[in-house]
C-alpha cells in the first residue's frame, strides 16, 4: 500500500515537511498471510490423517514482556490449527528440574517444537537450556548445531526474529541484491544470524553487509552508506533520521517497554528507530509495534510446521 504522509514532525529537524512516498512494511498483513496458507497446510494434513504439528512452551516466572509474547505465540498456534503446550514454571525453579523437564519433552514423540522463553532467571543458565534442547525440535534455531548449519548455509531451523524479517522483505519484494545493509546490533537471536542471512546467496539475499555495535566508532557514517538498516540493539528511538540516507529501508527490531502514565496498561512500546523523523527519508519501514513482532511469530510457526512434516 502505497501511502503519502504529511510528517509535521519534520519540522522540528529543520526540514520542510513535504509529501513523501514512503511505505509501510507492514508485518500484520504479511504475518496473517503466512498463518492464513499454514491454516490450510495443517488443515491439509488433517483431512489426509496425518500428524497436527505440535508446540511446546516453557515459560519461567512472570516477566511482563515475556508472558506478552508467549500469549501470542498460543494464540498464533490456536489460529493456525497447531496443537500448543504451556508449562509455566516458578522464578525459583531449579536449573536440574528444567532440563529434567525439556528432556521428557524431547523424547515425547508428539511434541514437534520446544521453545524456552528468554530471558530466564539469573540462577539458570541460558546457554545449557538451550544445548539441551533436541536440534530437531528446536524451533527457535538456538542450539549451536541449528546455528551451525545456518553459518553452512544448509537447512535448517532459522531463529524467528531474523527469519521473520526475511519473510517480511520477501513478502513485499524488497531488492536486497548488491545492497549494502547495515545490522546494529551483533546479538545470537537477532544480528549475528541476520548478518549470516543477508550475506548469503539467496532472496532476500546478497546483500554487502557491515555489522555496527556499541564499540563500533562513527557508525553514522556506516548508517549513512546503508541502502538497508536492521536496528536491533535494543535502544529506544536510537536511529534518528541524520543516521538515515533518502530512500532507505529500514526494518526496526527493538520493542521497548517505556513508562506511559496516559495508558491503561502504563507504558507504550517503542522501537530502535525514532520513526516520525525517519520515516521521511524512507522507501519502506516498518512499524512498531506491528512490523516484525508480528512476523517472528510467524517465523515460529512455519518452523513449527516444517519440524512436524520432516519427522513424520
Ligand atoms: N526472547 C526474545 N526473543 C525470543 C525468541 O525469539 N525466542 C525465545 N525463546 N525467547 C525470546
Amino acid at each position: 500500500m502505497l501511502k503519502k504522509l504529511l510528517f509535521p514532525t519534520a519540522k522540528q529537524h529543520n526540514t520542510k515537511p513535504y509529501l513523501c512516498r514512503m511505505k509501510i512494511l507492514d508485518g500484520k498483513k504479511a504475518s496473517q498471510a503466512i498463518k492464513d496458507e499454514l491454516k490450510i497446510d495443517v488443515a491439509q494434513l488433517s483431512a489426509e490423517g496425518k500428524k497436527i504439528p505440535h508446540l511446546a512452551a516453557i515459560l519461567v516466572g512472570a516477566n511482563g514482556a515475556s508472558e506478552t509474547y508467549i500469549a501470542a505465540k498460543v494464540k498464533a498456534c490456536e489460529e493456525v490449527g497447531f496443537i500448543s503446550t504451556l508449562i509455566r514454571f516458578e522464578e525459583t525453579i531449579s536449573e536440574a528440574k528444567l532440563l529434567a523437564k525439556i528432556k521428557e519433552l524431547n523424547n515425547d514423540p508428539d511434541v514437534d517444537g520446544i521453545l524456552v522463553q528468554l530471558p530466564l532467571p539469573k540462577h539458570i543458565s541460558d546457554e545449557e537450556v538451550i544445548n539441551s534442547i533436541d536440534p530437531d525440535k528446536d524451533v527457535d534455531g538456538f542450539h549451536p548445531v541449528n546455528i551451525g548449519r545456518l553459518m553452512q548455509g544448509l537447512p535448517t531451523y532459522i531463529p524467528a526474529t531474523p527469519y521473520g524479517i526475511m519473510l517480511l522483505l520477501e513478502h513485499f519484494k524488497i531488492e536486497t541484491s548488491g545492497k549494502h545493509a547495515v545490522v546494529i546490533g551483533r546479538s545470537n537471536i537477532v544480528g549475528r544470524p541476520m548478518s549470516v542471512l543477508l550475506s548469503s546467496n539467496t532472496y532476500p539475499g546478497n546483500c554487502t553487509v557491515t555489522i555496527c555495535h556499541s564499540k563500533t566508532k562513527n557508525l553514522n557514517d556506516y548508517c549513512l552508506q546503508a541502502d538497508i538498516i536492521i536496528a536491533a540493539l535494543g535502544k529506544p528511538e536510537f536511529v534518528t533520521a541524520d543516521m538515515v540516507k533518502e530512500g532507505a529501508v529500514v526494518v526496526d527490531v527493538g520493542i521497548t517497554r517505556v513508562e506511559d502514565s496516559t495508558r491503561k496498561s502504563g507504558f507504550k512500546l517503542k522501537g530502535d528507530v525514532a520513526f516520525d523523523e525517519v520515516a521521511p527519508k524512507c522507501s519502506w519501514i516498518t512499524p512498531v509495534p506491528g512490523g516484525v513482532g508480528p512476523m517472528t511469530i510467524a517465523a515460529l510457526m512455519k518452523n513449527t510446521y516444517h519440524s512436524c512434516i520432516t519427522k513424520n
